[in-house]
């Protein structure tokens, strides 16, 4: 048994590099015509012209989805150059990590807004197009199935030290799912999220003397795990591992497919069988 994404139209945050990027390639190889974003015009460009090299239809829109007008621009961005929006994956963020007493209002607020409020934003900025095609559809007789998959964490759905605010962003996107699931069945829309433990992306990469950072709203801010966690959790990890960009992707790829039409607001971990 087999599908095909063909006719659809998917909108994935975060798509410059990692699980991201991942979940594009998938897209598009399943027949999906891509709009893909992120904050890095470098890696977003590689991640379009990689796909667009090998014939898939995959149209880029640079810019900070935690800007409030920009979600609104990613749809319409969508809209206007593949004519619809049939899938949508909020997969776009980082961490800002520290212990409760050194976590400043900023950073808590920062975890918040791209975890949480840009996933709300998203769904918003799509609510019109989703809410009056469906109708139409609905109208003549048709269903027609379309998806939201919002990224949680392990760290989302059993807390974490260190991630109050990452934390909270991420147990805070599962209430948005589970509601929206609720608000929006009657437009035949799915609404599910996956939840990582330790996917093999710089988020997770080993911190060494020279940490990697990355620069968010003028902050450097370090990436990474410590070695001794990393190693921690291949030994808990039932699968001794941690896991691909690629079969992260997957397990966002069953939502996103006709194999999921009928599950909805739930949460599907994909981390080995890991948990904190
Ligand atoms: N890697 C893991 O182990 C892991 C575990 C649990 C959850 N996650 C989640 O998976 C998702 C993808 O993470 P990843 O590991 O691929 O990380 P990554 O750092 O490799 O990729 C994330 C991408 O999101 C982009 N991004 C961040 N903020 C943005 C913004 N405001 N606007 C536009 N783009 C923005 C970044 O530029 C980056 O390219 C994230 O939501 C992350 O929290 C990852």
């Amino acid at each position: 048994m087999s599908f095909t994404l063909e006719g659809k139209t998917a909108l994935v945050s975060g798509a410059g590099r990692g699980i991201g990027r991942a979940i594009a390639t998938k897209l598009a190889k399943a027949g999906a015509a891509v709009m893909v974003n992120d904050l890095d015009d470098t890696a977003l460009c590689e991640t379009r012209c990689g796909l667009n090299a090998e014939g898939h239809r995959v149209e880029r829109l640079v810019g900070d989805l935690t800007d409030p007008t920009f979600p609104e621009k990613l749809v319409k961005a969508a809209l206007d150059a593949f004519g619809s929006v049939d899938i949508i994956v909020n997969n776009a963020g980082y961490s800002w990590d520290g212990v409760i007493q050194k976590t400043t209002d900023e950073q808590f607020q920062a975890m918040l807004d791209i975890h949480l409020v840009v996933p709300f934003r998203l769904m918003r900025a799509a609510s019109s197009f989703i809410r009056e095609t469906a109708k139409k559809e609905m109208a003549s007789g048709k269903r027609v199935m379309r998806k939201v998959v919002n990224i949680t964490s392990i760290a989302g759905t059993e807390g974490n030290a260190g991630q109050a605010g990452y934390s909270s962003g991420k147990a805070g996107v599962v209430g948005l799912t589970k509601t929206m699931a609720k608000e929006w069945g009657r437009y035949n829309v799915n609404v599910n999220a996956v939840g990582f433990g330790l996917i093999e992306t710089r988020m997770v990469q080993p911190l060494t003397g020279t940490d990697a950072s990355i620069e968010m709203h003028g902050h450097q801010i370090k990436i990474g795990v410590q070695q001794a966690m990393l190693d921690s959790v291949r030994q808990a990890c039932p699968l001794g591992r941690l896991g691909t960009p690629d079969e992260a992707a997957s397990a966002v790829l069953f939502f996103c497919s006709p194999l999921s039409d009928y599950v909805t607001g739930e949460v599907l971990i994909c981390g080995g069988g890991y948990h904190f």
